[in-house]
C-alpha cells in the first residue's frame, strides 16, 4: 500500500494539515481540459480512451498539486456497459433510453462488464504508473440508486418523478432492477481496484430523493452489498461513501453502510454531523462549490469553519459537490493556500 497524507487520513491518522482534492476536479473549468475536451466527439468513447483519459485525470494534479487523482469517467459507464444507449449531448447532459417496468434484465449482460470496462482499468494502471508514490489514485462508480434515476428518467432530472413512482408503483421490478445495477457496480469497481485504484467511492448524488422510510433498502443496502462482494474478492481499498442530501440519514448510513470514511455535502452542518459519527471516522468535505466560485473572505471563513469542526477527527478537505465548470481558476487557488497554511 502506498503511503500518502490523504491514505494515512483514511487509515485514522489526523494530520495538521489535511490532504485535499476536488470533486469534479478534472473537467471543463481547467483550460487545458477543454483543449483535450474539443478534439473528443463522442463522451463514453473519451472515459474509454487510456491515454486521453490519463491525460486529464492528471492535468489537475500538475496544475494544483493535489493529494489525489480522481480517475476520469463517469458513473453512466455502467449503463453504458449494460447496453441502455448513452450518450452526452452537449448542453443538455446525458441522455439514455428509458427503463420501463415491463423490460427484461438480461443477467448475461453482467458477465461482459468487465471486458466492455477493461479500458477504465487500463486508465487506472497507466495513471497509477505516472502519478507520484504520494499521490493517492481514486477509482469510482456511482451508488445503484443515483444510476438508477438516471436509467428510469432517462436522463439527469428534478424531482425523479418517474423513479419515485415506479418504486411504489412497481416494487418488485424495481428490487430486481436494484439488484442488477448493484451487481454491475460490483464488476465495475473490481476492475478499477484490479488495476491498482488505492481508494473507491460510492457517488450517491441523488440520495435525497429517496423516501425516508426507505432509505435502508435502497441507499444502505446496495453499498453495504458491494463493500461486502468487494471484502470478499480479497479488494482492500478504503470506500469512501457520499449518500448526497441524506440529512439525518447520515448517522444510520455512517454504521451500517460499511463504508470507511463518508464524504459530506455542504447541506449538512459540520459541527452537527461531527458530534453524531463514530469518533474516529475519516470525512471528506464540505465546502459550498458555489463559495468557491464566489471566493474572497466568505470563503475563506467558510473554510475554517470547516477545519476547526473536523479538527478532532481524520478530515480530507474538499467541496459538498462538484466544481462548476465557470469557477476562476485564481479562486482554487485561493482555496488551496488557504488550507494548506492552516
Ligand atoms: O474529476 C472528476 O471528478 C472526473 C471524473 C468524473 C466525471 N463525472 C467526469 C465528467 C466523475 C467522478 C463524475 C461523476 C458523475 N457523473 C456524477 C456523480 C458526481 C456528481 O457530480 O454528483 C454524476 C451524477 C454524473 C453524471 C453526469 N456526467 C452528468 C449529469 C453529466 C452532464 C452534466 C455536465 O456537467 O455536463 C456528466 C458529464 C461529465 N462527466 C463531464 C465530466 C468532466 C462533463 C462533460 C463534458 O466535458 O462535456
Amino acid at each position: 500500500m502506498i503511503s500518502s497524507p490523504l491514505m494515512n487520513t483514511l487509515a485514522g491518522e489526523k494530520l495538521s494539515r489535511p490532504p485535499l482534492w476536488m470533486m469534479r476536479q478534472a473537467g471543463r473549468y481547467l483550460a487545458e481540459y477543454r483543449v483535450v475536451r474539443q478534439a473528443q466527439t463522442d463522451f463514453i468513447s473519451f472515459c474509454l480512451n487510456p491515454d486521453k483519459a490519463c491525460e486529464v485525470t492528471l492535468q489537475p494534479i500538475q496544475r494544483f498539486d493535489f493529494d489525489a487523482a480522481i480517475i476520469f469517467s463517469d458513473i453512466l459507464m455502467v449503463p453504458w456497459a449494460l447496453d441502455r444507449n448513452v450518450h452526452f449531448i452537449p448542453g443538455t447532459g446525458p441522455q439514455l433510453t428509458p427503463w420501463t417496468a415491463d423490460m427484461r434484465l438480461d443477467e448475461a449482460l453482467l458477465d461482459t462488464i468487465g471486458t466492455r470496462l477493461a479500458s477504465v482499468g487500463t486508465a487506472v494502471q497507466l495513471t497509477r504508473s505516472k502519478l507520484a508514490a504520494e499521490k493517492a489514485l481514486i477509482g469510482f462508480a456511482g451508488a445503484p440508486w443515483t444510476v438508477i434515476t438516471y436509467m428510469i428518467e432517462g436522463g439527469s432530472s428534478r424531482d425523479f418523478a418517474d423513479t419515485r413512482q415506479w418504486l411504489w408503483s412497481h416494487p418488485k421490478e424495481f428490487e430486481a432492477l436494484l439488484d442488477y445495477v448493484t451487481e454491475a457496480t460490483i464488476h465495475f469497481l473490481m476492475v478499477q481496484a484490479r488495476a491498482g485504484a488505492d481508494v473507491l467511492m460510492l457517488f450517491d448524488s441523488w440520495a435525497s430523493a429517496v423516501p425516508a422510510e426507505r432509505r435502508d433498502q435502497i441507499v444502505i443496502a446496495p453499498v453495504r452489498r458491494i463493500i461486502e462482494a468487494l471484502r470478499k474478492q480479497g479488494i482492500k481499498q478504503p470506500i469512501i461513501g457520499f449518500p448526497k442530501g441524506i440529512g439525518e440519514g447520515i448517522i444510520a448510513y455512517a454504521e451500517e453502510a460499511e463504508i470507511d470514511a463518508l464524504a459530506i455535502d455542504h447541506m449538512t452542518d459540520v459541527v452537527w454531523v461531527n458530534n453524531v459519527l463514530p469518533n474516529n471516522m475519516p470525512v471528506q468535505g464540505n465546502l459550498d462549490p458555489l463559495s468557491l466560485l464566489v471566493g474572497g473572505s466568505d470563503m475563506t471563513k467558510s473554510i475554517d469553519h470547516i477545519l476547526d469542526s473536523f479538527n478532532d477527527r481524520p478530515h480530507i478537505f474538499n467541496l459538498g459537490h462538484g466544481i462548476t465548470p465557470p469557477t476562476p481558476i485564481c479562486n482554487v487557488e485561493q482555496m488551496i493556500r488557504w488550507v494548506r497554511k492552516s
